[in-house]
């Protein structure tokens, strides 16, 4: 039996992958759609809904009014809007990442959902991948010493391209920034959960496209209180076979672990005590067995959607939060503003 209705605002790629999981959970039903593209919203709606459950409507307000949770997946400038209406009118709200354009727009939405009480949720997924979920367990298992230095590699080919086909990411005003603020505000979120609160951030930032105001090239050094030092290195390319893709290296004092593919793996570590790899001190989990033994550790639901619908249905906290993407959020801002100060060392101390 449906418990909740809702409703989409922005019909695109990621509001399809969220549809997708939505349709396997009994207790929710798309309602309502709207989309600047009336026929990409009449199209998401055949699609998500054949039974003609989700009413095409006019606007994000009509939305609002026949829902009871509401997804925001349009392009980032047009989600503070949204989400700020939807929390007025008591909706609880799942906002994609980047939760805006600008730090301010970002810290006043997450005043707005925390003043409301709705509950929210927003788009950082990979908070949820059962491989980095294992990677961050594995990082505080007893004999693994100090987390010393992380490396990690995110690239794609220039998102304008291929499946995502958006003009919106090459234009600044929409997307607020390049490969830093659109995309790997995942990997600042998921590098300090792994390493612990970051204490500074300097970066160098590129653009060999040349699209004002979108970085296609991203160097940033965090370094944590722990002392613990991380190097990111986020690449928008023309390399058409090469999707999102993460490789993550962990160097602690006892243990090198790895991490390729964000979401099934496989996760790798070595924590051999002797010259030669100790078979006994080695591993690697990937796919379902991977999956199997992240649930083991936290009991977390890797599907996001699900979750969100749990925790609106019981009227608890969602995971990860607004607030927590507002910490993602300032340390972007530090990266955007050490670039622009020639690398400058921002303090990000909370
Ligand atoms: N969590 C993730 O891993 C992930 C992956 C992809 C995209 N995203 C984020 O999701 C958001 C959407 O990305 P996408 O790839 O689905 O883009 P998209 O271009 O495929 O879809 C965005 C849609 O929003 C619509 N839209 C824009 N403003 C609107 C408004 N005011 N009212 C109604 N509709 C409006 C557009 O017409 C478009 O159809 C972006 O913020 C992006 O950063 C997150």
């Amino acid at each position: 039996m449906t418990e909740l209705r809702v409703g989409f605002v922005g019909c695109g790629l990621i509001a399809r992958h969220h549809a997708a999981n939505l349709a396997a959970d009994p207790r929710a039903e798309i309602v309502a759609v709207t989309d600047l593209d009336r026929s990409r919203a009449e199209r998401f709606s055949a699609d998500v809904a054949p039974s003609g459950a989700a009413a095409v409507l006019d606007d994000a307000e009509s939305v609002i009014r026949a829902s009871d949770a509401v997804y925001v997946c349009t392009w980032t400038s047009a989600h503070p809007e949204v989400v700020v209406a939807a929390a007025g009118a008591g909706l609880a709200v799942f906002c994609e990442k980047p939760l805006a354009t600008s730090l301010a727009e970002s810290e006043a939405m997450t005043e707005a959902v925390e003043r409301a009480g709705v509950t929210n949720q927003v788009g950082l997924i990979l908070r949820r991948s059962p491989a980095f979920r294992l990677l961050h367990h594995e990082l505080r298992r007893p004999g693994t010493g100090p987390v010393m230095n992380l490396v990690f590699r995110d690239d794609q080919y220039l998102p304008t391209q291929g499946m995502y086909g958006s003009t919106w990411r090459a234009d600044a005003a929409r997307a607020g920034g390049g490969t830093l603020l659109e995309h790997s505000i995942h990997d600042l979120d998921l590098i300090e959960w792994l390493l612990g609160p970051i204490a500074e951030v300097s970066a160098r930032l590129g653009s060999v496209h040349g699209i004002e105001g979108i970085d296609d090239q991203a160097t940033v050094t965090l370094v944590a209180e722990s002392g613990a030092q991380a190097a990111l290195v986020s690449v928008w390319h023309d390399v058409l076979s090469r999707p999102s893709q993460r490789r993550v290296e962990v160097f602690a004092s006892n243990a090198h672990l790895s991490l390729e593919g964000d979401w099934s793996g496989p996760v790798r570590f070595d924590r051999s005590t002797t010259f030669e790899p100790d078979p006994a001190a080695t591993g690697e989990l990937a796919g379902a067995e991977l999956a199997a033994e992240a649930a083991a550790i936290d009991g977390l639901v890797d599907d996001p959607d699900r979750a969100f619908v749990t925790a609106v249905l019981d009227g608890g906290r969602a995971s990860p939060s607004f607030r927590v993407a507002l910490r993602a959020h300032e340390l972007a801002d530090a990266a955007y503003r050490s670039t622009a100060d020639g690398g400058r060392v921002v303090d990000v101390r909370t």
